[in-house]
């Protein structure tokens, strides 16, 4: 085992032995960083994030809901009689799109005032809500960045080809406003998995594979939405650099902590749901053991993209 990888199992058992979850409660005015830090916070992000003190965060994730607005039919296969798997969970669930801007702008809010000067956030989403999100972002005066174009090797097709499979996610990378310069970009990591010379802005990667899945006790996932570790050691690895403190408010199965942790950097988790706080406990059970190596062949990323070599 080299040196590195025993420091990261060492300091995954030191978070076992100290217990990785706070659950929030009324009792508990305010949380110092040294209080949660490597934590999950299972709580209200919008009662949460107003009890951490200001600019605090090097970087932030925010995976939020989709607002997918799929109602209550299930969609059927009709070829092979089987059921979409899509994201049909409460907490996908809003009654109109007012509502779910309220909810964006307010943690969007909310975690401007626990980001540093030089901090930056990037949040994820599909078609059905990123537009939303940007726009918010810039109306708050967060400056963009970049987007980031994720495909997927491996997206559902459009089983009743009525339109174009939607094989992408959309990733916003920003900081606070205008102003500011200084904030983390690696950038030679970048160019070594961004699409072509110049390593573009497209990342071509699987979603998350059954072998990283997370599952109930009846063998079925444990989160519609549990994002692959390498989106998330991509992000982490591009805009932080080791010993960084990184926020996920709305961590759902814990992959940003858990791939922050075994790369050098530090986190703090905030989960509503407690079947999901669970099972980020029992993943953290299980060292990560990651390298910088990228794992993705760019051969097959040429092939998937039908690029031509240059
Ligand atoms: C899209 S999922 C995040 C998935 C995550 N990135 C992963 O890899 O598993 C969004 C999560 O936000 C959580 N959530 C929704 N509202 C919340 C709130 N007010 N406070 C904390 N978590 C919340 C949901 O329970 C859900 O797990």
């Amino acid at each position: 085992m080299k040196s590195s990888e025993a420091l990261n199992k060492k300091l995954f058992e030191e978070e076992l032995s100290n217990g990785l979850v706070i659950k929030d409660s009324e009792n508990m005015p305010f949380y110092s960083i040294e209080d949660i830090k490597n934590k999950v916070i299972q709580g209200d992000a919008f009662k949460v994030l107003k009890k951490i003190p200001e600019e605090s965060f090097d970087m932030v994730f925010i995976d939020p809901p989709y607002f997918l607005q799929l109602g209550k039919k299930k969609l059927k296969r009709w070829n092979v009689k089987t059921t979409v798997n899509g994201v049909l969970d409460e907490w996908d669930k809003f009654s109109s799109f007012e509502e779910y801007d309220r909810f964006i702008e307010n943690l969007l809010l909310e975690v401007k005032r626990v980001m540093k000067p030089n901090a930056t956030l990037w949040v994820i989403g599909t078609y059905h809500n990123i537009f939303r999100v940007g726009k918010i972002m810039q109306d708050l005066g967060f400056w963009i960045l970049n987007d980031v174009i994720w495909v997927k090797t491996n997206p559902m097709p459009n089983w009743l080809g009525v339109r174009f499979t939607n094989a992408t996610e959309t990733l916003i990378w920003a900081v606070k406003d205008k102003s500011v310069k200084k904030y983390t970009f690696n950038r030679e990591y970048a160019k070594s998995f961004g699409i072509g010379k110049v390593g573009a802005n497209v990342w071509v990667l699987p979603i998350c594979g059954k072998s990283e899945r997370l599952l109930d006790e009846k063998g079925q996932k444990l989160h519609s939405t549990q994002k692959p570790i390498e989106l998330l050691k991509r992000v982490i690895l591009t805009s932080t650099k080791e010993g960084d403190l990184i926020l996920d408010p709305m961590a759902g199965t814990g992959t940003t902590g858990y791939v922050a942790k075994a790369l050098g950097r530090d986190f703090v988790m905030i989960e509503v749901n407690p079947k999901y706080v669970k099972g980020i406990k029992e993943r953290f059970k299980k060292p990560l053991r990651i390298t910088d190596r990228n794992v993705i062949n760019k051969g097959l990323i040429q092939n998937y993209m039908k690029l031509e070599e240059d």
